[in-house]
């Protein structure tokens, strides 16, 4: 194999690479950068281990008291660089159409000469005095047919150690790659080169941030951040914007989905796939325990954020979690909401941006009622309640922990992790739900009467923004599919490819997956939720699978149907009719409201936009209209 020797600069390929296309890429990629050196990951306990050593050493991880936490880090990240960018997050498709109203677009010469051509291009010497680490990792089971390769290459140890964690990293995926397999390939910098004898900081980046996407080449360069989905480019920018296109081109879905397994106490297990905007609870929902009453009921954890599902020829549609890992958000987690996260979270995790306790363990808001006394903040400053009052803002105390502060950790820590997460070929999908946040106007539960009305409710899914993307919080935006920020193509050719799958599937004489839309975030005139969720979700899920199974009752509204108080099971709770009906009521005014903003989301993606769905959204009004 040709073995190309750059300049002054080693590409130290090890002997069991054999893919001639990836080396020269590596070779090329380096030159551009001007890396220091180059490392090729395997993946290994023992590199794992050096990497994250060397991370202490440069102060970007702090190891925590190995007795309250094994094998675990804290990492403070820039306090620029806390979330996704998503106003600087690129589809560069050859037509802007493609990538459709709701993405930013360049076209992707302009933008190949802002980053890899043109005389100021940022990638230029990006990696000076920094190592370039290869890191080639598969999205889903080894080998597995729905499965895909990527190689990231990227000057951040810290985004290395975390590729580990979150996909089948190292050699493995090589193997699997052979001598000329397809991979995507994923060019990441923090965008902070070194000059000789300049000293490094713990996280490095940079103010400006590029997270670009070329769907027609299957490549992806990010540029300026270390965090999360900016950065570990397995996630959100390969399994969920490459992903949608690929699936788009040979007729499967990427989608931001958790799938869970739920087993009744006769032994009958299903799977089910449901879509939440960021921070809407999914790791919790995937992790959910059964309350008081459900004795003989599991729920198991196939994937918490990502699915990929494909159409079989047995008709049904089969998905994988395409990740190895949770990258999930830590504010919030706690002994009620999720214990088996909790439970997971005990050893060998990264956690970033939360805070540190005066006995080197971590700590966030709501992981105890009473904060300790004193902590080191995410910042890494003095914080005390009294602290955090003054600092505070709009009469809330400032957060000892960032609110999209994250952990990082093997799924296989997860106490109830499904024992076919990892099957090669996925698992069947019974029902999909989608669910918003949204603290009026959405009832409780509800299910559509066809796959058209489901998809009309995915398709106009709204939610009150989070933390996870930077921006502003908590007002209304529409998010289709819980997928706005995670498209890779037009959104109206999307909703057409779900029509597609649907029709195709009922074609085959194959049972569709019911579709239910759920928001368990209603609130009362005080502004308290009125479902109190977490395990409680149980119910509904139980009155979905009734449904499933013809057993279920429910009544019509005017967009599916939803359950009577009788259809759901109380037992172990105290919730009376009057709180049933405060989150399972239709106010036809809110819903008058409710449906200009369909409209104008169809407005917005008139283009292409499936007929079936103004048609649907006709016959609500209709039936509101009675
Ligand atoms: C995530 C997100 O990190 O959706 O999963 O932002
Ligand atoms: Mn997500």
């Amino acid at each position: 194999m040709n073995r190309p020797v750059l300049e002054g600069l080693r590409l130290n390929v090890p002997a069991y690479v054999k893919h001639q296309r990836l080396v020269d890429w590596v070779a090329q990629v380096a030159a551009l950068t001007e890396a220091a050196g180059v490392y090729w990951c395997d993946g290994s306990a023992a590199e794992y281990e050096r990497l994250c050593q060397q991370l202490v050493d440069a102060g970007t991880l702090m190891k925590l008291n190995p007795e309250l936490r094994p094998n675990s880090f804290l990492a403070r990240s820039d306090p620029s660089d806390v979330a996704r960018v998503e106003d600087r997050t690129y589809i560069c498709s050859t037509k802007q159409e493609d990538a459709g109203p709701t993405n930013n677009w360049m076209a992707p010469a302009e933008m190949r000469a802002l980053l890899e051509t043109g005389e100021q291009a940022l990638f230029k010497g990006a990696m000076k005095g920094r190592t370039m680490y290869v890191v080639p990792f598969s999205m889903g089971p080894l080998g597995s047919h729905i499965s895909h390769i990527g190689v990231e290459l990227t000057d951040s140890p810290y985004v290395a150690v975390s590729m580990r964690t979150m996909t089948r990293m190292g050699r493995g995926a090589l193997d699997v790659l052979g001598e000329t397999g397809a991979f995507v390939p994923c060019v990441h910098t923090v965008g902070a080169p070194l000059q000789a004898g300049q000293k490094d900081v713990p996280w490095p980046c940079n103010p400006t941030k590029y997270i670009v996407h070329y769907p027609e080449t299957r490549e992806i360069w990010s540029y300026g951040s270390g965090y999360g989905g900016n950065a570990l480019l397995g996630k959100k920018c390969f399994a969920l914007r490459i992903a949608s296109t690929m699936g788009r081109d040979q007729g499967w879905l990427a989608e931001h989905m958790l799938i869970l397994g739920v087993t009744n106490p006769q032994g009958r297990k299903y799977h089910v796939a449901a879509a939440f905007p960021s921070a809407c609870g999914k790791t919790n929902f995937s992790m959910l325990v059964p309350p008081e009453g459900y004795a003989g009921w599991k729920v198991t954890t196939v994937g918490d954020d990502i699915a990929w599902i494909k159409p079989h020829d047995d008709g049904r549609m089969y998905a994988i979690n395409p990740e190895a890992g949770y990258f999930g958000v830590a504010p919030g987690t706690n002994a009620h909401t999720n214990p088996n996260c909790l439970a997971s979270l005990k050893s060998d995790t990264i956690f970033t941006n939360v805070a540190l306790t005066d006995d080197g363990d971590v700590w966030w808001e709501g992981l105890s009622e009473t904060p300790p006394a004193h902590l080191i903040d995410w910042q890494g400053r003095d914080w005390t309640p009294a602290i955090a009052k003054e600092a505070g803002a709009n009469g809330k105390p400032s957060p000892a922990a960032h609110p999209n502060s994250r952990f990082t950790v093997a799924a296989t820590y997860n106490p109830v992790l499904d024992p076919e997460w990892d099957n090669p070929n996925g698992v069947p999908i019974d029902a999909f739900i989608f669910g918003g946040r949204r603290s009026t106007t959405v009832p409780l539960v509800t299910e559509a009467r066809t796959w058209v009305e489901g998809v009309y409710m995915a398709a106009t899914m709204g939610s009150e923004t989070t933390a996870a993307a930077a921006g502003q919080q908590g007002v209304v935006r529409r998010d289709p599919f819980a997928m706005l920020p995670f498209m890779g193509y037009n959104m109206a050719d999307y909703f057409q490819h779900w029509l597609d799958l649907g029709g195709q599937i009922a074609a085959k004489g194959a049972k569709l997956p019911g579709i239910y839309c759920v928001n368990w975030f209603r609130k009362d005139a005080g502004g308290k939720f009125v479902w109190p969720g977490y395990g409680e979700n149980m119910r509904v899920l139980e009155w979905m699978l009734g449904r499933l199974e013809g057993k279920a009752g429910g009544v019509d509204n005017v967009f599916g149907t939803s359950p009577r108080y009788e259809d759901v099971r109380w037992e172990g709770l105290a919730f009376t009719r009057e709180q049933f009906q405060s989150v399972v009521g239709i106010d036809k005014a809110a819903w008058q409201q409710e449906l200009k903003l369909h409209a104008e989301l169809f407005q917005q993606l008139q283009h292409h936009l499936p007929a079936e769905l103004p048609a649907t959204k006709a016959r609500i009004e209709e039936r509101l209209s009675r």
